[in-house]
């Protein structure tokens, strides 16, 4: 027994956890949102950088303007999802470096002056959020379901603005009937693990 973490916590977050495709009617409330933020805020970021942001849609007219976006098959999960969330990386992060990493203010303007420098480690640090994010709608009990399969260009102007990247939308919910295919399967530990 290597892992410390409780197994039925294991399967919640990892082995039965799927990625759903339907969803039922259960609302998912701010407060639950809430309360997965709180938790995945401590996962790691360089410098403390934390450039993920959220966008929710909750509204009729917002899912509307998402959803013709999205690729023509993800479009009827993202219709029916009880929420939709647009993660995004702000790449004017360094705006908040001095805040969140006050024990070296200066890392501000000795590393991130320069936006292409920014825009890589938002991209980079902000997706590692959205995999914590992705967890912790797990660790609420509920099922997501990530997707790149939209016009980015288009989620940009619609919902952000030039300084906020799309980095995935994830449709959140209980899962319905028919949820998941079968589940495919992982590369074995040989196969990605060399020591050196
Ligand atoms: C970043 C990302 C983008 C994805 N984009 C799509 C997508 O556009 N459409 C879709 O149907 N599934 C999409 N998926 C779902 C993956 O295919 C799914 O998570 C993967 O096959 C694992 O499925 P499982 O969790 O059921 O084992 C995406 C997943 C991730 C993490």
């Amino acid at each position: 027994m290597s892992l410390v973490l409780d197994p039925a916590a294991q399967d919640l977050l990892f082995r039965e956890a799927r990625t759903a495709n339907t969803f039922t009617d259960e609302p998912v409330t701010d407060e639950q949102v809430q309360a997965i933020y709180d938790l995945v805020k401590f996962g790691p970021t360089a410098f403390n950088q934390s450039p993920l942001r959220v966008v929710l849609v909750r509204s009729a007219e917002g899912r509307e303007r998402l959803v013709q976006h999205m690729a023509e098959g993800n479009r009827p999960k993202t219709a029916t999802a009880p929420l939709v969330a647009i993660l995004a990386a702000d790449n004017e992060f360094h705006e908040e470096l001095p805040a969140l990493l006050p024990h070296f203010p200066q890392a501000k303007d000795m590393f991130f002056a320069e936006r292409p420098v920014r825009e890589s480690a938002a991209g980079l640090n902000a997706a590692l959020q959205a995999a914590y994010f992705i967890i912790g709608v797990r660790a609420a009990g509920l099922a997501a379901g990530p997707m790149t399969g939209y016009d980015a260009a288009g989620i940009q102007k619609e919902f952000l603005d030039g300084d906020h990247t799309p980095l995935m939308v994830v449709n959140i919910g209980k899962p319905g009937e028919d949820a998941w295919f079968p589940r495919s399967p992982r590369l074995s530990f040989d196969e990605v693990v060399t020591t050196v």
